[in-house]
């Protein structure tokens, strides 16, 4: 964490069972004689601030930084989903490449995303951040925006992209309303990682909420490339466009799940 890092402790609630010293992922907290515990002087530098000590504790005993653990949601165990349901919503999403018209609003997107900061992230870090288009004609200027890169590349393969927009037909963003962006310091020593992580989450909960989404790996790379489209996403100094999303309601419904590789797996 690099700061200070406080591990508050009720006594009169702590079990002594010493749950929070095993769960850390470093090691950082130690037991005393009487089961109580505190965190060592290595956690001044070493600790995540993952939250794991906390969220583990079923006596609610603990608070990391100020943050008590009566103050964060409890894990309703029922209320999850069973593993059939979870299993057809994976298999059965896909990626949505027709939009109606009719934007969502955006506390539905905030809602989408407001689940998708909780993506694990390499060491904790949550380098994540978000941009999004609310206006579906924003949206469409971002899409020029990609094949005014396209254009500019010599031997750009994606020449067909270029007649289709003049001919009236979005193929870079395929007419959603909104495009979503995760983005990270560039510095981020998993950044790419950690926005693919995100944004997989996000196109989930997208198909969850019976929103359609897609990847929009082409405007990515453009925002990687495009001075001018970086220039118009206006990130903060040192960000960069990592992955990102269409997304809207669906026009299309699919029937079936399409077949894929089979699984190709060797033990180790
Ligand atoms: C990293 C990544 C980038 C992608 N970029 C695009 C894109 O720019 N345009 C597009 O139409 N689809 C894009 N896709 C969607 C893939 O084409 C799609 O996932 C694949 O064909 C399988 O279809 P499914 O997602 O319905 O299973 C991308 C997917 C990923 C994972």
């Amino acid at each position: 964490m690099n700061g200070t890092v406080r591990l508050d402790v009720d006594f009169n609630l702590c079990a002594r069972d010493g749950l929070c010293a095993r769960e850390c992922p470093f090691g950082l907290i130690e037991v005393d004689a009487e089961g109580l515990p505190s965190l060592r002087r290595a956690a001044e530098k070493m600790c995540i601030g993952c939250g794991h000590c906390v969220a583990i504790c079923p006596r609610a005993a603990l608070s990391l930084n100020g943050i008590s653990a009566s103050s964060l949601p409890a894990v309703e165990r029922h209320a999850l989903p069973e593993p059939e349901s979870v299993t057809l919503l994976l298999k059965s999403r896909r990626s949505i490449r027709a939009y109606k018209p009719e934007p969502l609003d955006r506390r539905e997107i905030e809602a989408l995303l407001n689940v998708a900061r909780f993506a694990p992230s390499a060491v904790n870090s949550q380098p994540v951040h978000w941009a999004a288009s609310l206006e579906p004609a924003r949206t469409r200027e971002l899409a020029g925006m990609t094949v005014d890169w396209m254009r500019s590349v010599p031997d750009m393969p994606y020449k067909g992209w270029i007649t289709a927009w003049d001919q009236g037909q979005d193929r870079i963003l395929h007419g959603a309303p909104h495009l979503v962006l995760a983005h990270a310091p560039e510095s981020a020593r998993w950044g790419q990682v950690d926005c693919a992580t995100a944004v997989a989450w996000m196109e989930i909960l997208a198909a969850a909420n019976g929103f359609g989404a897609c990847w929009a790996g082409i405007f990515t790379r453009a925002a990687q490339h495009w001075a001018p489209l970086k220039a118009a996403l206006n990130l903060p100094e040192g960000h960069v466009v990592q992955g990102g999303l269409m997304l809207g309601r669906p026009a299309v419904r699919y029937a079936r799940v399409p077949e894929r590789h089979p699984l190709r797996l060797h033990w180790l």
